[in-house]
């Protein structure tokens, strides 16, 4: 008997050596100390034993119970705190790895360049105004005193979805639409993309961006025109630009212009960006068109206004140099970034 209990307390030190896990020393305690455990069988077979080997026995039997029992706790509590090691070591953060940067993005000169016209009307008092990119042509030409056969409506020069409906080719369509829901005095800009069928090159491209200005009220005349838009240009090209005014046609307005501006470049000597004129034509304006005036429901008697627009397009390529209108729609990073 004896040598049996040493024999269990050896192969239990044994296993209990080896244990990897939990599970492994839950088996050991019920092998030696379960209901049918190795321990447990010799302490229940003990009553048939007389007093004193019973006594003899039982010190021993109840000392290897301890043994294992503290054997076990032991084992227990170190696969633990191993597994708690292993866990924080997993978890573990290395504070002195370089932190994940994350690349922020630069907005579109396109972007930039609406962002930055839209700065100098909003400083005076214009406020934004938009409309629908799918347009009708009852918006984008006919209440724009669009003749009905001028060349613009060809199909080879707009986008028609069907016979009423098309992709504006302009913004001023939300000059109209601006009239219609808004009383006089009016002062809006309105920036969005418009859509032509042209064919990409260096200069042209079926999307690109205007900006539209209208301005209504009781009084307006030609002078306010040149003045606002002296004042743009000065704000978007220097203090020291010069504008002129060369007469022009479109059919919502009347007088028509187109305005110029002293070369920024070369300040008007005459250069590449100028194509050595030492002007550069920025945009097309006029009074507005009674007709366009009646159909938004305005008081002609009463008011007048003046009405603009400019290719944003145009604005950043003569502004950043870019000689490729293509450049700004191929998204290529290493041109985008060059814009911070
Ligand atoms: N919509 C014209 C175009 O696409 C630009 C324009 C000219 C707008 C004169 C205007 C204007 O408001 O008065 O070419």
């Amino acid at each position: 008997m004896q040598e049996r209990l040493k024999k269990i307390l050896e192969e239990s030190r044994e296993q209990l050596k080896k244990a990897a896990s939990l599970q492994d020393a839950e088996e050991t305690r019920i092998k030696v100390l379960g209901k049918k455990g190795e321990l447990t069988e010799i302490l229940r077979s003990m009553g048939k034993l007389s007093p004193d080997e019973r006594k003899e026995l039982g010190q021993a039997a109840n000392q290897v119970r301890a043994e294992v029992e503290k054997m076990l706790s032991d084992t227990v509590n170190n696969l633990k705190e191993k597994a708690k090691e292993a866990k924080f070591k997993a978890e573990a953060i290395d504070v002195t790895e370089p932190g994940k940067t994350y690349k922020l993005g630069t907005k579109h000169p396109i972007t930039i360049t609406i962002e930055e016209i839209a700065k100098v009307f909003k400083s005076m008092g214009f406020s934004l105004a938009e409309g629908p990119e799918v347009e009708t042509v009852f918006y984008n030409f006919d209440a724009l005193n669009a003749d009905p056969y001028h060349p613009a409506r060809d199909w080879t020069d707009t986008f028609y979805i069907n016979d009423e409906i098309l992709l504006r080719t302009q913004t001023s369509p939300v000059q109209v639409r601006t009239l219609l829901s808004q009383k006089p005095p009016i002062r809006v800009f309105a920036p969005g993309r418009c859509f032509r069928c042209d064919t990409p090159d260096a200069t042209h491209s079926p999307m690109f961006h205007q900006v539209e200005g209208l301005v209504v009220d009781e009084g307006i005349t030609m002078a306010d025109l040149k003045g606002v838009l002296d004042s743009f240009a000065k704000q978007m090209f220097g203090s020291d630009t010069r504008t002129k005014f060369r007469p022009h046609h479109f059919p919502f307005t009347e007088p028509s212009a187109e305005m110029d501006v002293s070369c920024f470049k070369c300040g008007g000597k005459g250069c590449r960006v100028c194509k050595g004129s030492g002007w550069i034509e920025i945009l097309g304006c006029g009074m507005v068109h009674p007709s366009v005036l009646r159909v938004g429901g305005v008081d002609t008697e009463k008011y007048t206004g003046f009405a603009f627009g400019m290719g944003v397009e145009r604005i950043a390529m003569l502004k950043y140099g870019i000689d490729d209108i293509r450049l700004l729609y191929e998204n290529d990073m290493r041109f985008i970034e060059q814009f911070k």
